[in-house]
């Protein structure tokens, strides 16, 4: 809880100094540094409300578990729209997207596979330089569909890999970036729900690459309890 609470205050604290600051000397600001100033707030506002998010997500998929609400959808429509959204955060940026032969329609929840799926890519934005590229690539393999989130960013240590699941784990070289730790462990319970799995690759210093496989259409079960 003091972790998270840390996390909480980082960008509350920013958006105070930067506030203040505004209320102070406004007058003699330049419209530039108004506006520059005004886009400091509402970043480090994006970022708390991230925060916030995420664990309202985890408390109450741990309270009353995950419910499923199974659709059809377009899993190529999913992601270009999730990498279009994503990518607006950061125009800088560019996303190489390959996605090749996905099925027209899968059975799944698109809300909670949304959810798992702008967790991934939201790390692989996080932990890399905004110029990095991000790579999706997407594929179907013996009725699995795989998806690959390739970034060009911090990785992570060896010895943190096998822990980045855990809820509120973050890894030593994350805890500088604003973060719960419970993003990969909603992902990787929302992916079990389908059947489905999470896979991480990573070498500190160089980048990390996320792998979700997902079944066309095989559902586990209809609700889950973390
Ligand atoms: N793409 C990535 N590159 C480097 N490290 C990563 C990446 N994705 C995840 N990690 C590591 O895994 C840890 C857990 O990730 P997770 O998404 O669960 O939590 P978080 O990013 O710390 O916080 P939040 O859940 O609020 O996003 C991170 O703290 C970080 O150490
Ligand atoms: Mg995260």
């Amino acid at each position: 809880m003091a972790l998270l609470a840390h996390q909480l205050k980082t960008p509350l604290s920013t958006i105070n100094a930067l506030a203040q600051g505004l209320m102070r000397r406004a007058d003699r600001l330049s419209t530039n540094d108004i506006r520059g100033r005004a886009e400091k707030i509402w970043r480090a506002s994006l970022r708390l409300d991230e925060l916030i998010e995420t664990i309202m997500s985890y408390t109450r998929a741990s309270a009353g578990g995950i419910v499923l609400n199974p659709s059809e959808f377009n899993p190529d429509d999913l992601i270009r729209r999730i990498c279009r959204e994503q990518g607006n955060q950061e125009p800088e940026r560019p996303f190489h997207l390959d996605i090749q032969d996905l099925p027209d329609f899968i059975v799944g929840d698109p809300i909670l596979l949304e959810q798992a799926f702008v967790i991934i890519l939201s790390n692989a934005m996080k932990y890399s330089p905004p110029d990095q590229p991000i790579g999706i690539a997407a594929r179907t393999e013996e009725d699995m569909i795989r998806i690959t989130v390739v970034d060009k960013g911090i990785g992570v240590s060896e010895r943190d890999l096998p822990f980045l699941m855990q809820p509120f784990f973050r890894g030593q070289n994350a805890k500088n970036l604003p973060g719960t730790g419970l993003g990969l462990s909603l992902a990787w319970h929302i992916l079990k729900l389908h059947g489905g799995g999470l896979d991480i690759e990573s070498e500190e210093g160089r980048g990390t690459s996320v792998t979700i496989t997902l079944p066309e259409t095989n559902i586990t079960g209809f609700s889950y309890t973390i």
